[in-house]
């Protein structure tokens, strides 16, 4: 494994953590070997003694010394710019030393765990001295992470730009939300169990919503997040593979393909926004200054790294609806924000209203509706809401919870979300990766709203305060279709 942007935080606290807990639960290889690629001016000898304070900071468990040595003796350092012909010589040099080492095989992949500007340019690089070509029954791929361009146009050059120098079968895009239990766990509900799928459908189902709720505000990537927003940042991608997992047909098998090709049907039959659509289906929000835990939190503009006048969104709602037989007039709501009052990911499936009700003093529309919500994190789990009579002697009702929590069942072998995904990479399995055309088809899909929203500046900016559940048109989204969100705040 190849990492370009060694001494970055990606790779000190997600990518070394996750292969030093494969190695302990067995799964990696004996012949492998982990090259950094990064410009400070560092020997082996010393990239190996900074990897070994790092990991003291960021490994998820306690630390096996004889394994931590194993691991750290595979490990190699490469100083040079990327865009430097001789770094890639020297990558070579080092490769051929550690075939030679740990008998590698020659099969390589490469994460770019760098800028995005760069993913292109290191890939063209690798293909020029070979690295990247496949023969004598040896592999190469290479993984990138989001952003997939800035929009529809330039995920297309990127796409483009790659495949004239690597195959797609060599590219894995990687999504982190793909690599959490709970995501991949919503094809094991749906397709492992026989209850759930015959009224997974516009006939049983009223609507979806799905929401990504974050407490933190932009940390202290201001620079990066404000020329990206919200919608870029989180819609195209994670909450697109939320969309997809939930609403796709059962593939075929589980192969690669067949699951991505249902995903990539998904977004394919993603209603297109109108300009008039985008006005009255989506809504955008930026946080004010507000009060979070009893504590003042500052308001987006005056973050580090924003300009005071930032017209970028921090918070983005929409209804989508999708044009086919299984979910025709389903709508799915969504949304995302950053500085939130709870941090909370899940799914809710809300059932049609009883059709008529039986017992007496209760209306049909008092009572909530049936709802299946799939808990994504930090609470990993299910729950299904349904009506139960309250104890007495009259027929009254109320709501309660069926709750499964994956920890009661399964406990938590600690872990960085990447584990999983690595090693699909090592063993060549992209069905957690997304295809050219799926990362296309999503960008098509926020495409006209960006356009929208650049042609038209919002005016009214900060509109929630740090701390609400985004601005109130948020809210009105749903309400003026009778529905409302689920809040969790816990
Ligand atoms: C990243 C976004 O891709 O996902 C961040 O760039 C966001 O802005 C993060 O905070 C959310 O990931 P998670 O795993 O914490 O839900």
């Amino acid at each position: 494994m190849v990492i370009f942007g060694a001494s970055g935080d990606l790779t000190r606290r997600k990518l070394i953590p996750a292969l030093y807990n494969l190695a302990s639960q067995g799964l990696l290889s004996r012949e492998f070997a982990v090259v950094g690629v990064a410009r400070n001016p560092m020997t082996t000898e010393e990239a190996r003694h900074k990897l070994t304070e790092d990991f003291k900071q960021f490994a998820t468990g306690t630390i096996d010394q004889d394994l931590w040595e194993w691991f750290v003796r595979h490990f190699y350092y490469v100083a040079g710019d990327f865009d430097d012909p001789t770094t890639y010589d020297k990558l070579k040099e080092t490769l051929a030393g550690a075939d030679k080492d740990h008998a590698t095989h020659e099969n390589y992949f490469f994460y770019l765990a760098t800028a995005p500007d760069y993913f292109g340019d290191i890939v063209e690089r690798l293909a020029k001295v070979g690295l990247m070509t496949e023969e004598n029954s040896h592999w190469r791929r290479v993984i990138i992470e989001k952003p997939f361009g800035h929009d529809l146009d330039t995920a297309k050059a990127l796409n483009q730009q790659l495949l004239k120098v690597v195959r797609e079968t060599q590219i894995y895009r990687i999504d982190h939300y793909l690599g959490k239990e709970t995501v991949q766990n919503i094809l094991a509900l749906r397709f492992a169990n026989g209850i759930f799928e015959p009224i997974w459908n516009r006939r049983y189902i009223d609507h979806v919503q799905i929401s990504v709720a974050e407490t933190v505000g932009v940390e202290k990537r201001g620079g990066y997040y404000d020329t990206a927003g919200a919608l870029r940042d989180m819609v195209p991608n994670h909450i697109m593979q939320l969309i997809t997992l939930t609403a796709m047909e059962p593939p075929i098998s589980f192969e690669a393909n067949a699951v991505r090709d249902e995903q990539a049907k998904i977004l394919h039959a993603i209603q297109p926004f109108t300009s008039e659509d985008v006005l009255s289906k989506t809504v955008r929000g930026q946080y004010g200054e507000g009060t979070m835990n009893s504590q003042r939190v500052p308001a987006y503009r005056t973050e580090e790294g924003v300009p005071p006048e930032s017209r970028t969104e921090t918070f983005v709602a929409m209804k989508l609806l999708i044009d086919n037989w299984r979910w025709a007039g389903v709508p799915f709501y969504l949304r995302t924000g950053k500085r939130l009052p709870g941090r909370n990911t899940h799914v809710v499936i809300q059932f049609r209203r009883a059709p008529f009700m039986l017992f007496r003093e209760t209306q049909v529309q008092d009572l909530m509706p049936n709802q299946l919500v799939l808990h994504i994190q930090p609470e990993e789990g299910i729950s299904l809401r349904f009506a139960a009579k309250t104890p007495g002697t009259t027929m009254r009702l109320g709501e309660v919870d069926m709750d499964f929590e994956y920890s009661d069942y399964f406990g938590a072998t600690p872990s960085t979300g990447y584990e999983r995904l690595l090693h699909d990479c090592m063993i060549g399995d992209a069905t957690l990766f997304q295809r050219a055309d799926m990362v296309e088809a999503g960008w098509s899909v926020v495409n006209p709203v960006l356009d929208v929203w650049k042609a038209l500046p919002p005016r009214n900016f900060p509109n929630y305060p740090a701390g609400a559940w985004g601005p109130k048109e948020s809210d009105e989204l749903l309400e003026r279709d009778g529905r409302r969100w689920r809040n969790f705040e816990k």
